[in-house]
Protein backbone atom coordinates (compact mmCIF):
# COMPACT_ATOMS: atom_id res chain seq x y z
CA UNK A 1 0.00 0.00 0.00
CA UNK A 2 1.05 3.50 -0.75
CA UNK A 3 2.69 6.40 1.26
CA UNK A 4 -0.91 8.12 0.24
CA UNK A 5 -3.16 5.43 1.08
CA UNK A 6 -1.31 5.08 5.12
CA UNK A 7 -1.94 8.97 5.34
CA UNK A 8 -5.19 8.92 4.68
CA UNK A 9 -6.19 6.24 6.39
CA UNK A 10 -4.21 7.75 9.80
CA UNK A 11 -6.37 11.18 9.61
CA UNK A 12 -9.34 9.53 8.47
CA UNK A 13 -9.61 7.09 11.90
CA UNK A 14 -8.05 10.00 13.87
CA UNK A 15 -11.22 11.48 13.04
CA UNK A 16 -13.02 8.58 13.84
CA UNK A 17 -11.26 8.34 17.29
CA UNK A 18 -11.98 12.13 18.03
CA UNK A 19 -15.43 11.82 17.45
CA UNK A 20 -15.94 8.83 19.56
CA UNK A 21 -14.23 9.96 22.34
CA UNK A 22 -16.92 12.99 22.22
CA UNK A 23 -19.62 11.04 21.83
CA UNK A 24 -18.35 8.80 24.56
CA UNK A 25 -17.96 11.67 26.91
CA UNK A 26 -21.42 13.82 26.71
CA UNK A 27 -23.66 11.73 24.32
CA UNK A 28 -23.89 8.10 25.36
CA UNK A 29 -21.25 7.03 28.33
CA UNK A 30 -23.10 3.37 28.09
CA UNK A 31 -22.87 2.60 24.29
CA UNK A 32 -21.15 -0.40 23.19
CA UNK A 33 -21.13 0.75 19.83
CA UNK A 34 -19.05 4.12 20.39
CA UNK A 35 -16.45 1.93 22.77
CA UNK A 36 -15.78 -0.73 19.91
CA UNK A 37 -15.67 2.31 17.16
CA UNK A 38 -13.14 4.10 19.53
CA UNK A 39 -11.05 0.87 20.45
CA UNK A 40 -11.40 -0.32 16.39
CA UNK A 41 -10.51 3.30 15.08
CA UNK A 42 -7.27 4.38 17.63
CA UNK A 43 -6.07 1.08 16.54
CA UNK A 44 -6.13 1.27 13.02
CA UNK A 45 -4.86 4.45 13.20
CA UNK A 46 -2.07 3.01 14.59
CA UNK A 47 -1.34 0.70 11.97
CA UNK A 48 -1.94 2.95 9.61
CA UNK A 49 0.96 5.01 11.74
CA UNK A 50 3.22 2.21 11.27
CA UNK A 51 2.68 2.13 7.70
CA UNK A 52 4.06 5.33 7.05
CA UNK A 53 6.60 4.68 9.27
CA UNK A 54 7.46 1.84 6.90
CA UNK A 55 7.00 4.02 3.72
CA UNK A 56 9.11 6.80 4.92
CA UNK A 57 11.94 3.86 5.77
CA UNK A 58 11.80 5.17 9.49
CA UNK A 59 13.02 2.04 11.39
CA UNK A 60 14.91 4.04 14.48
CA UNK A 61 12.03 5.41 16.15
CA UNK A 62 13.13 9.43 16.52
CA UNK A 63 11.55 11.00 19.22
CA UNK A 64 8.63 12.68 17.77
CA UNK A 65 7.57 9.16 17.07
CA UNK A 66 8.21 7.81 20.53
CA UNK A 67 6.04 10.83 21.74
CA UNK A 68 3.20 10.02 19.49
CA UNK A 69 3.23 6.71 20.37
CA UNK A 70 2.85 7.81 24.22
CA UNK A 71 0.26 10.17 23.08
CA UNK A 72 -1.72 7.85 21.50
CA UNK A 73 -0.97 5.32 24.78
CA UNK A 74 -2.85 7.68 27.05
CA UNK A 75 -5.77 8.54 24.59
CA UNK A 76 -6.50 5.25 23.92
CA UNK A 77 -6.23 3.98 27.43
CA UNK A 78 -7.32 6.81 29.44
CA UNK A 79 -9.77 8.01 27.62
CA UNK A 80 -12.17 5.28 27.79
CA UNK A 81 -11.84 4.97 31.47
CA UNK A 82 -12.20 8.56 32.10
CA UNK A 83 -15.50 8.47 29.64
CA UNK A 84 -17.26 5.84 31.76
CA UNK A 85 -16.05 6.54 35.45
CA UNK A 86 -15.72 10.08 35.53
CA UNK A 87 -18.58 12.00 37.37
CA UNK A 88 -17.21 15.00 38.12
CA UNK A 89 -14.80 17.29 35.67
CA UNK A 90 -15.95 15.65 32.88
CA UNK A 91 -15.58 19.06 30.77
CA UNK A 92 -11.65 19.56 31.72
CA UNK A 93 -10.84 15.56 31.60
CA UNK A 94 -12.27 15.94 27.74
CA UNK A 95 -10.37 19.34 27.11
CA UNK A 96 -7.23 18.01 28.49
CA UNK A 97 -7.88 14.58 26.14
CA UNK A 98 -8.33 17.53 23.37
CA UNK A 99 -5.13 19.03 23.84
CA UNK A 100 -3.47 15.78 23.94
CA UNK A 101 -5.10 15.45 20.29
CA UNK A 102 -3.81 18.38 19.46
CA UNK A 103 0.07 17.91 20.69
CA UNK A 104 -0.26 15.10 18.65
CA UNK A 105 -0.67 17.15 15.32
CA UNK A 106 1.53 19.80 16.51
CA UNK A 107 4.11 16.68 16.79
CA UNK A 108 3.67 15.31 13.51
CA UNK A 109 3.36 18.27 11.40
CA UNK A 110 6.68 20.11 13.27
CA UNK A 111 8.71 16.86 14.13
CA UNK A 112 10.93 19.08 16.84
CA UNK A 113 13.50 16.29 17.01
C1 LIG B 1 -3.17 10.75 18.73
C2 LIG B 1 -1.98 10.66 18.22
C3 LIG B 1 -1.67 11.06 16.80
C4 LIG B 1 -2.09 12.15 16.09
C5 LIG B 1 -3.00 13.27 16.56
C6 LIG B 1 -1.48 12.05 14.76
C7 LIG B 1 -1.67 12.96 13.74
C8 LIG B 1 -1.02 12.94 12.53
C9 LIG B 1 -1.20 13.89 11.46
C10 LIG B 1 -2.18 15.07 11.48
C11 LIG B 1 -0.33 13.57 10.46
C12 LIG B 1 -0.13 14.30 9.13
C13 LIG B 1 1.10 15.21 9.26
C14 LIG B 1 1.54 15.81 7.94
O1 LIG B 1 1.01 15.49 6.88
O2 LIG B 1 2.46 16.64 7.96
C15 LIG B 1 0.40 12.40 10.90
C16 LIG B 1 1.39 11.78 10.18
C17 LIG B 1 2.13 10.73 10.64
N1 LIG B 1 1.92 9.99 11.79
FE1 LIG B 1 0.53 10.37 13.20
N2 LIG B 1 -0.72 10.90 14.71
C18 LIG B 1 -0.82 10.27 15.92
C19 LIG B 1 -0.24 9.07 16.29
C20 LIG B 1 0.73 8.42 15.56
C21 LIG B 1 1.43 7.24 15.98
C22 LIG B 1 1.14 6.44 17.26
C23 LIG B 1 2.36 6.96 15.01
C24 LIG B 1 3.37 5.85 14.95
C25 LIG B 1 3.07 4.61 15.04
C26 LIG B 1 2.25 7.98 13.98
C27 LIG B 1 3.03 8.08 12.86
C28 LIG B 1 2.91 9.02 11.87
C29 LIG B 1 3.79 9.14 10.72
C30 LIG B 1 5.00 8.27 10.42
C31 LIG B 1 3.30 10.20 9.95
C32 LIG B 1 3.87 10.69 8.59
C33 LIG B 1 4.77 11.88 8.78
C34 LIG B 1 5.22 12.44 7.45
O3 LIG B 1 4.58 12.21 6.43
O4 LIG B 1 6.24 13.13 7.43
N3 LIG B 1 1.24 8.84 14.35
N4 LIG B 1 -0.04 12.02 12.16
Amino acid sequence: MSYEFYKITHIIFLLVFVASTGIAFFIDQQNKQVRIAGMISSFLMLVAGFGLLARLGIHQWPTWVIAKLIIWLILAILGPILARRLKQNRIWAFRALMILFAVGVIVAVLKPA
